[in-house]
């Protein structure tokens, strides 16, 4: 698969996709955006990759934000329009069948902080830079922000990066729990494929079915999130998954999941 405006690598069952705009900081435009949904639908029915790695092509950014000269000329309805196709790809991310894990190695600022926060895990370069600055522009987050921030950290921290337009380096970004851990660039990659490894081998269907929990259950009241996380486990006995992992523990030895 080609694309305009995006990379992918393919290694031992780990897809490592890249935003690849780098003359303008890999920032989102329609095509891109389009270009996205498209990859991870991709990815998603590719027997072949277990687990997904986001990244920005260069050294500069992962994702900048959406592309400011492409929204200048939208009317309010396209702006809608805008918003809404990139909530739908994110929000694809966001419930993709398999682990997507972002490895943020340079700004991550707007729209490209929002696609970060629709990954299940952020690793960040300690020269990653986040922030919302849309209000710099005069707009407002509008690819999820609003929301996955608020979720993510505290309403209030997030109606102060939302409001500010202040830039946090990693380090802050870690300490409001917006990214889970800080690399120098060089182990930026290695760190993450070896996460995404680690991931790979356990079982896919029981992963799979953690993240619907995780996923769905916040959008729920705690009782019913029980009950669902309780479905979820009964479902996962269904799988010969579960009857090889149960038995390679007992039995002393490696699982070799088949993800059925
Ligand atoms: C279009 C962008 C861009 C963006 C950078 N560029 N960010 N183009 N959209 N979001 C372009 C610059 O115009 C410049 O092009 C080139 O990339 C390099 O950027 P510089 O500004 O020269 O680099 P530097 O001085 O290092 O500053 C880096 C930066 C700055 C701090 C990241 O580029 C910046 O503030 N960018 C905008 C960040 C932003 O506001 N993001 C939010 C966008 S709104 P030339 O041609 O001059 O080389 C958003 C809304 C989402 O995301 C919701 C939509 C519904």
């Amino acid at each position: 698969m080609t694309w305009n405006n995006l990379l992918l690598e393919k290694e031992d069952g780990i897809a490592v996709l890249s935003v690849n705009r780098p003359k303008v900081l890999n920032a989102l435009n329609e095509e891109t955006l389009k270009e996205l949904g498209d990859a991870f639908s991709h990815l998603e029915n590719d027997a072949e990759v277990n687990v997904i790695i986001l990244t920005g092509a260069g050294d500069k950014a992962f994702v900048a934000g959406a592309d400011i000269a492409f929204m200048q000329k939208l009317t309010p309805i396209q702006a809608k329009e805008f918003a809404r196709l990139g909530q739908t790809v994110f929000s694809k991310i966001e419930n993709l069948k398999k682990p997507v894990i972002a490895a943020i190695n340079g700004f991550a600022l707007g729209g490209g902080n929002e696609l970060s926060m629709s990954c299940d895990i952020r690793i960040a370069s300690d020269k990653a830079k986040f922030g919302q600055p849309e209000v710099n522009l005069g707009i407002m987050a509008g690819f999820g922000g609003t929301q996955r921030l608020t979720r993510l950290v505290n309403p209030g921290i997030a109606k102060e990066i939302l409001m500010t337009a202040d830039m946090y380096d990693a380090q802050a970004a870690q300490r409001i729990g917006l990214v889970n851990h800080v690399v120098t660039p060089e182990e930026l990659m290695p760190f993450a494929k070896s996460m995404a490894k680690r991931i790979a081998a356990r079982g896919p269907v029981a992963c799979r079915l953690t993240k619907e929990a995780v996923n769905d259950g916040l959008e729920m009241d705690l009782e019913k999130a029980f009950i669902l996380e309780a479905d979820l486990f009964g479902l996962v006995f269904a799988t010969s998954d579960r009857n090889e992992g149960i038995d390679a523990f007992l039995n002393k030895r490696k699982p070799e999941f088949k993800n059925e």
